[in-house]
C-alpha cells in the first residue's frame, strides 16, 4: 500500500489503538457441530454466519461461542480468503515477504498466498501488521482485488456520507456497495476506518460468494457440556466466558478491558453499571424472573476497570488492614469484575453482606441463577480454594451450559471444575 494509505491509517490511529485493546482473537477450535450460544436463530446474520461456518471459512471457539462482535484481524482475513479460494496449493518461500510475519507464523501460508495474488502488498515499511484489525475499507480493497480488480467506475457522488470521492479506497468501497456486498449503515455511513466485526464479515462474504438459495439449519442451542475437551487455552483467554481469574491466575494482559460493555439499565443501580453484553442480557432475564416472583435485587457493582479495582483494594486495605482486605477484595488484574462477567447483587438495604445469602431473593439466586448462566463464585466454606470468604452476592456469568453442569454435579468452584490448583493467596 502507498504512503497515502499509511497517512490515512495514521489519522485512524486512535481507532486502531482502541481495537488493540481488544487483543488478538483466540485461535478458533474445531468446527462447531451445534449452534453457537451467542448467535441464536434470531441473530441478524444467523444465516450468513451459518454459511460461513459450514463452508469451513471460520469456526467457532472452544466455548461454543462465535463472538459476532469480535474484530477480524488482517491475518484472520487472509485465512478467510484463502479458505474461500478452496485452500489452493502454495509454494511457501523460506524467506518471508514481510518483516513482521515469521516463516513459522500460524498464518504464514495464507499471508504468502495473499501477497502472491496481489491482494495485499503490505505496508510501505515492509510490514503486514498481521494482528491489526482490518478496517472496513481495507476489507473492501482486499475483496476487490480478490475478485480480480474488475474495471469499475465509481459514481461521481459518494453514496456514503463519510466516504469522500477523494478517499483512498473510494473505488473499492463503492464497488463493494455496487455488488450488494455492503449496504453500509442505516444512517448513510460506511464507517471506513472501523474494524470489521466477524458478523459483518460473514455478511460481506455471504453476499459476495454465497448461494442465494442457501438454507441455514434450524438453530439448535448448545446444550452439552463437553467434559472431554481441553479447556486450558479457553480458561486463560480473557475474552472467554470461561476465563478463570483468581489470586494465582492474573488476567493476561493485566490491564485487560472488555470491548462490549453495556449498562444494566432497567435494574435498580444498573443504569451506571456495566457488564459484557451477553452477561447483561442474562442478568436482565434473571431480573425479570425475580420480578415475576414479586421480588427484586439491585446492582451494587459490576464491571470494574484495572485502575478502579486497584483504588478499591487500596481503600479496603486502609479501612480494614491488608490481611483482612485480601479475604474479600482482589488486587487489580486479579478480579473477576475486570472481566465484565461479574456483578454484586444487593437486596434492599443488604449490600455486600452475608445478609444477602439469607434474604429471600438471595436464596432464590442461589437456587436458580444457574438457569440464567450464573454461579455463586465464592461459596461458603471454599476460602481455601477460592481465596475469598463466602460472597453470596457475587455472581459470575459462565453461560447456562456450564452453570447448569456445575449445579447438577454439585461442583462449587471453577477451580474444581477445571482441575486447577487452589488459590488461597498470591504465593
Ligand atoms: N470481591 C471479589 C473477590 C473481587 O474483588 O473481585
Ligand atoms: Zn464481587
Amino acid at each position: 500500500m502507498s504512503q497515502a494509505v499509511m497517512s490515512v491509517r495514521a489519522v485512524a490511529a486512535a481507532v486502531v489503538a482502541l481495537v488493540a485493546l481488544i487483543g488478538a482473537p483466540a485461535t478458533p477450535a474445531t468446527a462447531a457441530t451445534e449452534g453457537f450460544r451467542d448467535v441464536t436463530g434470531r441473530h441478524q446474520f444467523y444465516r450468513e454466519i451459518s454459511w460461513l461456518t459450514e463452508r469451513g471459512i471460520t469456526t467457532g471457539y472452544a466455548d461454543n461461542s462465535f463472538r459476532p462482535s469480535g474484530e477480524v484481524s488482517r491475518e484472520a482475513f487472509a485465512a478467510f480468503l484463502y479458505r474461500l479460494a478452496g485452500r489452493p496449493g502454495v509454494s511457501v518461500p523460506s524467506r518471508s515477504p514481510f518483516k513482521d510475519v515469521s516463516t513459522n507464523a500460524q498464518f504464514y501460508r495464507e499471508i504468502v498466498w495473499l501477497e502472491k495474488q496481489h491482494i495485499t502488498t503490505g505496508w510501505a515499511d515492509g510490514t503486514f501488521r498481521p494482528k491489526d484489525a482490518i478496517s472496513r475499507s481495507a476489507m473492501a480493497a482486499f475483496l476487490y482485488r480478490y475478485k480480480g480488480s474488475p474495471s469499475y467506475t465509481p459514481p461521481s457522488t459518494s453514496r456514503f456520507t463519510d466516504t469522500r470521492t477523494s478517499s483512498t479506497f473510494y473505488t473499492e468501497v463503492s464497488w463493494l456497495a455496487s455488488t450488494g456486498m455492503t449496504t453500509g449503515y442505516a444512517d448513510g455511513t460506511f464507517r471506513p476506518y472501523d474494524g470489521t466485526s466477524r458478523a459483518a464479515t460473514a455478511a460481506f462474504l455471504f453476499r459476495g460468494f454465497g448461494n442465494a438459495s442457501y438454507h441455514a439449519p434450524t438453530y439448535a442451542p448448545p446444550t452439552t457440556w463437553h467434559t472431554d475437551r481441553d479447556y486450558t487455552r479457553i480458561i486463560n483467554d480473557p475474552e472467554s466466558v470461561l476465563v478463570v481469574v483468581n489470586k494465582r491466575r492474573a488476567l493476561d494482559p493485566l490491564r485487560y478491558a472488555p470491548a462490549d460493555l453495556v449498562t444494566l439499565s432497567g435494574i435498580s443501580g444498573g443504569s451506571t453499571r456495566y457488564m459484557r453484553r451477553e452477561a447483561a442480557t442474562a442478568m436482565s432475564r434473571m431480573h425479570a424472573a425475580v420480578r415475576a416472583k414479586g421480588m427484586t435485587f439491585s446492582i451494587v457493582s459490576a464491571y470494574r476497570s484495572h485502575d478502579y479495582q486497584r483504588a478499591l483494594f487500596a481503600r479496603y486495605a486502609r479501612q480494614h488492614g491488608v490481611a483482612s482486605a485480601e479475604t474479600f477484595s482482589a488486587r487489580a488484574g486479579h478480579s473477576e469484575h475486570q472481566t465484565g462477567w461479574t456483578a454484586d447483587l444487593g437486596a434492599g438495604t443488604c449490600s455486600l453482606g452475608g445478609c444477602f445469602g439469607s434474604s429471600t431473593v438471595g436464596r432464590w439466586v442461589a437456587a436458580h441463577s444457574h438457569e440464567y448462566g450464573f454461579i455463586i463464585r465464592y461459596p461458603q466454606g471454599a476460602q481455601a480454594i477460592t481465596g475469598y470468604i463466602y460472597e453470596p452476592w457475587h455472581v459470575r456469568y459462565v453461560g447456562v451450559e456450564l452453570a447448569t453442569y456445575m449445579h447438577d454435579h454439585d461442583i462449587d468452584t471453577l477451580e474444581e471444575q477445571f482441575g486447577l490448583p487452589a488459590a488461597p493467596d498470591y504465593r
